[in-house]
């Protein structure tokens, strides 16, 4: 495998430090217009290793010796001009996900590409148009699909367990959800919405879960909490509010112990760019006549946090809890009930699935794995298939024009010849 990575931040170096660590070497090339991320993310990760007395981790976690030397481009077609690769993992911000797709079809690249698949209905459309029998892999990178809870929340549905399905109520209450104001995702030029930014996890949990067609949607969305008139480069650390500011990063970590993210991410959350909502509740109606209503809401604070939804049938309910037992960062326990109508009172399916200390609900390597198989040729149940990915996005543009538009939105799916 000969693979590019392209956008080192945050998802780009996720990526690149898995491919080290499950097929070590594979990465030839990176690109990215700023590589302060790629040199502070490899510092800290070696500094973590060195620091580790877990064998496991001094096993498969060290890097090699010249990654730093890794051939570092500022735009993706010069780094395919200087190199023969095989594989792109498409990390770069959301806005630039059509293009680079466009590039990476061009060259006949396999493709793992980061969520949403676009931003624009007319990107979303162009790129499920141009993937949609792609003959190499392409991939969109839904990372809680390969947490266990996940696929232990298909089985019981797929299973019958909680018989003819009637509603879902999800929620997704960000208790980070400050962080997204604080950096480029605040714009809808970047990101289009948070819908396309986070809800399309939990739209296409919900499918995978259904396995059934969303048909229609409406949606209510405003923005409460962010935004203002504040200027556009301003950072806590140079406000004079820095000590008094409700949403200061400097108070939030003083009085509430929250997460200090790096001055990159300390952008002033009043500032006038922003013009994205943060809070946004959807009802979606399936085939069959099963309803789904859904919320997000990025202000909570940490013991808030809730994601997950309640799905009932006629022969049982399932709640699903990612942040079952949450204790901190990538600490916590995701819960799965299955109460049965038939069972005695007491009776309940109880599960607890431990993350142990690994990211996105334990859902990232095992998602990570699920494409290596993929890209050797192997078969796996974590698709994470451009199709999914492209129901998704539409979803999302569909509960945005709703909010824009004042109406329910029928879903033009254009799915004609495919099976699902
Ligand atoms: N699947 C997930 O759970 C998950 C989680 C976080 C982010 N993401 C997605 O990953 C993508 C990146 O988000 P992030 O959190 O890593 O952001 P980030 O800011 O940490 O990284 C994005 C990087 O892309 C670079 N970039 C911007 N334009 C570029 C271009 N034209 N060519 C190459 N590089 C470019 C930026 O300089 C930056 O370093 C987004 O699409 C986001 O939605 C997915």
């Amino acid at each position: 495998m000969k693979v590019a990575i392209v956008g080192a931040g945050c998802s780009g170096m996720g990526h690149l430090l898995s491919f080290e660590m499950y097929a070590p070497g594979s990465v030839i090339a990176v690109c990215d217009p700023d590589r302060s991320v790629f040199d502070e993310t490899l510092a800290n990760f070696r500094r973590s290793v060195e620091g580790s007395s877990d064998p496991y981790m001094k096993t498969i976690g060290t890097l090699r010796c010249d990654l730093e030397k890794l051939p570092f481009y500022d735009d993706f077609e010069s780094l395919l001009a200087h190199h023969e690769i095989d594989t792109v993992a498409i990390c770069s911000y959301c806005c630039t996900h059509a293009q680079m797709v466009e590039i990476a079809v061009r060259h006949n690249l396999n493709i793992l590409l980061e969520k949403p698949v676009a931003i624009s209905e007319a990107d979303v459309e162009r790129i499920w148009e141009l993937l949609r029998n792609y003959p190499k892999v392409a991939t969109v990178n839904f990372t809680m699909r390969g947490a266990p809870v996940t696929r232990s929340a298909q089985r019981h549905v797929a299973d019958g367990d909680l018989g003819r399905l009637v509603s879902v109520q999800y929620i997704n209450n960000v208790h980070y959800g400050d962080g997204y104001f604080r950096k480029w995702m605040r714009t809808r030029q970047k990101i289009g919405s948070l819908f396309l930014q986070k809800a399309t996890h939990d739209f296409d949990i919900i499918n995978s879960i259904l396995r059934l067609r969303p048909q229609r949607i409406a949606a209510f969305g405003s923005r409460r909490v962010y935004g203002g008139s504040r200027p556009n480069d301003l950072h806590c650390d140079e406000c004079p509010d820095k000590w008094h500011c409700p949403q200061s990063s400097f108070v939030l970590k003083f009085d509430a112990d929250k997460y200090f993210p790096p001055r990159r991410e300390r952008l002033c959350v009043f500032a006038s760019e922003i013009d994205i909502d943060d809070n946004q509740t959807v009802i979606i109606q399936y085939e069959n006549g099963v309803n789904v209503s859904y919320s997000q809401t990025f202000c909570v604070p940490h013991g808030a946090a809730q994601r997950g939804g309640i799905f009932i049938g006629d022969a049982g309910t399932m709640k699903l809890e990612y942040y079952g037992e949450y204790v901190d960062g990538p600490v916590g326990k995701s819960h799965l009930d299955v109460y049965r109508n038939h069972a005695k009172p007491d009776s309940v399916i109880h599960e607890v699935h431990d993350w142990a200390r690994r990211s996105h609900f334990d859902g990232t390597d095992y998602g990570f794995l699920a494409k290596l198989a993929l890209l050797r040729g192997e078969k796996t149940e974590i698709a994470n298939s451009v199709k999914e990915g492209y129901i998704s996005a539409k979803m999302c543009l569909a509960a945005q024009r709703s909010i824009e538009e004042g109406r329910v939105i029928a879903l033009d799916l254009n799915l004609r010849d495919d099976s699902q």
